[in-house]
Formats: C-alpha cells, sequence, structure tokens
C-alpha cells in the first residue's frame, strides 16, 4: 500500500516536470497573435494627442523592461526569458496595430495582461507609441 501511494507522488511530479518542460518550449516560439486581432481597427491611427499619452503611460509601465528606447533593453527586460521585445525589429513593426494591441491585452509570461490594468483607449495610444519605435 505505501509504496504504491510513493508510486503516485512519483508519477504525479513526472507529469509536473514534463508539463513545465514543454510550456518552457512553447514559450521560447515567437509570439503570434491570432489572425482576427489583425481586423480590430486602431481608433487613434495617426492621432498625435494619442501618441503622446502613450508616451506617457510607456515610460510609468513598460520602460522597466522594454527600455526607454524601446530596445528590449530595460533594467528589467534584458534578464527575461524570453527577454522583453525590441520594438525597432521589422518583426514587430510588420505586425498590424491589431495584434500588437492583442497581445498587450492578453499579455503572455513574463509580461502581464494589461485587460484590466489600463482602459482600451490607453491601450492604443501604448501601440500608437510602439510605432514611433519605427526606424
Ligand atoms: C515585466 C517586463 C515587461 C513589462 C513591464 C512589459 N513588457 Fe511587454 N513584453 C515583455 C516580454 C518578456 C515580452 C516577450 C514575450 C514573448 O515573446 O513571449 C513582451 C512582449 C511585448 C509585446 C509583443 C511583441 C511581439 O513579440 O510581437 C508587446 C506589444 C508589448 N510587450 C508591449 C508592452 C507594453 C505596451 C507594456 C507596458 C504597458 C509592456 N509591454 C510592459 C516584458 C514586459
Amino acid at each position: 500500500m505505501k509504496t504504491n501511494i510513493n508510486l503516485k507522488i512519483l508519477l504525479l511530479g513526472l507529469v509536473f516536470i514534463v508539463g513545465s518542460a514543454s510550456m518552457v518550449v512553447a514559450q521560447s516560439k515567437d509570439w503570434v497573435a491570432p489572425k482576427d486581432a489583425d481586423t480590430i481597427n486602431n481608433p487613434f491611427a495617426g492621432n498625435a494627442d494619442a501618441t503622446k499619452a502613450g508616451k506617457k503611460k510607456f515610460v510609468q509601465l513598460c520602460a522597466i523592461c522594454h527600455g526607454d528606447r524601446g530596445k528590449g533593453d530595460g533594467i528589467a527586460g534584458a534578464a527575461l526569458q524570453p527577454k522583453a521585445a525590441n520594438f525597432t525589429l521589422v518583426k514587430i513593426q510588420d505586425q498590424t496595430d491589431g495584434a500588437l494591441f492583442w497581445k498587450l491585452t492578453e499579455g503572455r509570461a513574463p509580461m502581464a495582461s494589461y485587460k484590466d490594468l489600463l482602459t482600451e483607449d490607453e491601450r492604443w495610444q501604448l501601440v500608437n507609441y510602439i510605432r514611433t519605435f519605427k526606424k
């Protein structure tokens, strides 16, 4: 009986280890937003005031990981796995506003979801500001 319980504990442990390992593998892949995110329209496209508001929020909340210049080199970002995204890269700037909006709404560890922390307007303002890092 006793060995049976020990075996169960061992098996549970194994399942946990395999589960965590596959999560790490999944995390190392590029983060892709679902296709329908591309169709969400940015209500602030080309709105300079919104971009300015986005900058303010970015400095407060995002620069610590993504860096003041959006290069993913903030003091808390460089050591993360995966690293905080570098917004100057083509692979980021090639995405639609809707895809970027979806990502910062949903989040993916180690980045938080901003669905409940920021209003929809604030999230779009941030998307506008992310565009200013385009080279
Ligand atoms: C705790 C550090 C941290 C903070 C704070 C943070 N991020 Fe991130 N962010 C990350 C990491 C790490 C990734 C990469 C996640 C991945 O690829 O799985 C990321 C990815 C992203 C992406 C997706 C890039 C891509 O791959 O297409 C966007 C957009 C983004 N962040 C926006 C923001 C915005 C806007 C804020 C502030 C409201 C913010 N982040 C705050 C760590 C952070």
